[in-house]
């Protein structure tokens, strides 16, 4: 094999990579010496902005295989006949922590994944939690800000994390599923992934469906207890991109079973609660999972930055067949993600390998801005519509439409029989064995007790009293305990 050069950025030889050109043995730099001055300058302009919330992740890239027959529900056709095969690339985060957290920790965790369909990327960006802590996407920015650093300290503050939730009653069904067993999975592989929202699928007549998806991992759910989890990240704080790299370059293949519960739509208007309400689960009674395929992660990244790094997944990338629910959470995600890849990346973040479509052509009349790799053929016309036979437009609807009635105004969302915020997080609770509940009133008190307002402690005792009076009891109990001692 041909001895490789080292070179400049332009492609010429580097004669000496060890030592700067000076003026004289021991003498002062030299402007001219091009090497460093590029290397230096390259050097500092490594770092682009992190992602502003689920920084710290690892991706992998595998497929997506269809084992169920789901025409009757959607046309998307990347769904469309058993054993059909689509290319993924998946990127599982944690939420809160920077770039340089840990893995595990009690946070919620990311599901983004990318289909690289023949009708364009499909982008589901879920959770490992079927539910979310809020409800309307004007509550995020105060939301995130409460559990990140504290702006004075620098670190996350139980004081600001608990506040927050004082104030938001519908984040009591997460809080109970974060704090519970779930909270800390033992590794992405042993997790479930979910779509959470609600979203609208429709099928070749036209008819249309609201659909949950359910990821089940393959590998079983497991998960660390506090304890666990702090001897594990003192050991290895990137636990969870260890085990998924070194399963995948072993040749042990994660894999997952996706479900989906479906409600034909004319169902939700009088559901007994919001079927668009992110802080609720559909009952499996209501709605049962019905199986659609396979999802299996095969293969590693080459490069960290470049594809995990660079990976850029909007929940707005539909593809026709599958659509928005009108969750106001939904919504509200259809516009913050492309616009934060603008920033971070830049207005041609889907030219980029990793993001841009494999086996769909893209063809628009989008052009230009920095670093654009695909701008057109020679001859192509910028504008449309135009006299030469340029790309146009099908006149066939993405999905069915959504009906909507009353008048603009910052409303509640329209009522329900059974809309309040604490029924299934009482629920969940007491689905939980003996041993669950005990672990979950401790893992609430041990961050609770160390609020200094006892009005704040108040607050959130009363939402855990609303949800079930055992549990309440419990978590009064031992935050009691726990501020006495
Ligand atoms: C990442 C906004 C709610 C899952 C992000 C990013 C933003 C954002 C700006 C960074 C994107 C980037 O730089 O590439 C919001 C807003 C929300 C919201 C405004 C509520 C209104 C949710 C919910 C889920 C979720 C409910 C899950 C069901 C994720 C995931 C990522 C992410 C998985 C990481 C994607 C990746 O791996 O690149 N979010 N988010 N977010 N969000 Fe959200």
């Amino acid at each position: 094999m041909a001895k490789r050069v080292l070179t400049t950025e332009s492609g010429a030889p580097v004669a000496d990579n060890q030592n700067s050109a000076t003026a004289g043995v021991g003498g002062p730099i030299l402007l001219q010496d091009q090497h460093l001055l590029e290397k230096l300058a390259r050097f500092n302009r490594e770092r682009i902005p992190e992602r502003v919330v689920h920084a710290r992740g690892s991706g992998a890239y595998g497929y997506f295989e269809v084992t169920d027959d789901v025409t009757g529900f959607t046309s998307a056709d990347f769904l469309s006949s058993v054993g059909k095969r689509t290319e993924t690339f998946l990127r599982f985060s944690t939420v809160a922590d920077s770039l340089g957290g840990a893995d595990a920790v009690r946070d919620p965790r990311g599901f983004a994944l990318k289909f690289y369909t023949d009708e364009g990327n499909y982008d589901l960006v879920g959770n490992n939690t079927p539910v979310f802590f809020i409800k309307d996407p004007i509550k995020f920015p105060d939301f995130i800000h409460s559990q990140k650093r504290d702006p004075f300290t620098g670190k996350q503050e139980p004081d600001n994390v608990w506040d927050f939730w004082a104030h938001a009653p519908e984040a009591t069904h997460q809080v109970t599923w974060l704090m519970g067993d779930r909270g800390i999975p033992a590794s992405y592989r042993h997790m479930n992934g979910y779509g959470s929202h609600t979203y609208q699928w429709t099928n070749a007549e036209g008819e249309a469906f609201f659909v949950k998806y359910h990821f089940k991992t393959n590998q079983g759910v497991r998960s660390l207890s506090a304890d666990q989890a702090a001897e594990l990240v003192g050991k290895d704080a990137n636990s969870h991109q260890t085990d998924l790299l070194q399963a995948i370059e072993r040749g042990v293949n994660p894999s997952w079973t996706l479900y989906v519960q479906v409600m034909p739509a004319a169902e939700a208007a009088d559901y007994r609660f919001n079927p668009f309400d992110l802080t609720k689960v559909w009952p499996h009674s209501d709605y049962p999972l019905r199986r659609v395929g396979r999802l299996v992660l095969d293969r590693n990244p080459d490069n960290v930055f470049a594809e995990v790094e660079q990976a850029a997944f909007s929940p707005n990338n539909f593809v026709p067949g599958i659509g928005p629910s009108p969750d106001k959470m939904l919504q509200g995600r259809l516009f913050a993600y492309a616009d934060a890849h603008r920033y971070r990346l830049g207005v041609n973040h889907t030219h980029l390998p990793v993001n841009a479509p494999r086996t769909a052509v893209v063809d628009n009349y989008g052009r230009d801005g920095l670093h654009a790799t695909r701008n057109g053929s020679r001859h192509d016309k910028n504008y449309e519509p135009n006299s030469y036979a340029g790309p146009a437009q099908t006149d066939a609807a993405l999905a069915a439409p959504l009906a909507v009635h009353g008048w603009t105004g910052t409303h509640e969302a329209p009522a329900h029989a059974k809309d309040d915020d604490f029924f299934q997080a009482g629920e969940l609770f007491r689905l939980m064995s003996e041993d669950e509940k005990g672990r979950l009133v401790a893992n609430i008190a041990g961050g609770l007790s160390q609020v200094t307002r006892d009005d704040v402690i108040e607050k959130n005792l009363a939402h855990f009293h609303a949800a079930d009076a055992d549990y309440g009891k419990r978590v009064e109990e031992a935050v009691r305990a726990l501020r006495e001692d």
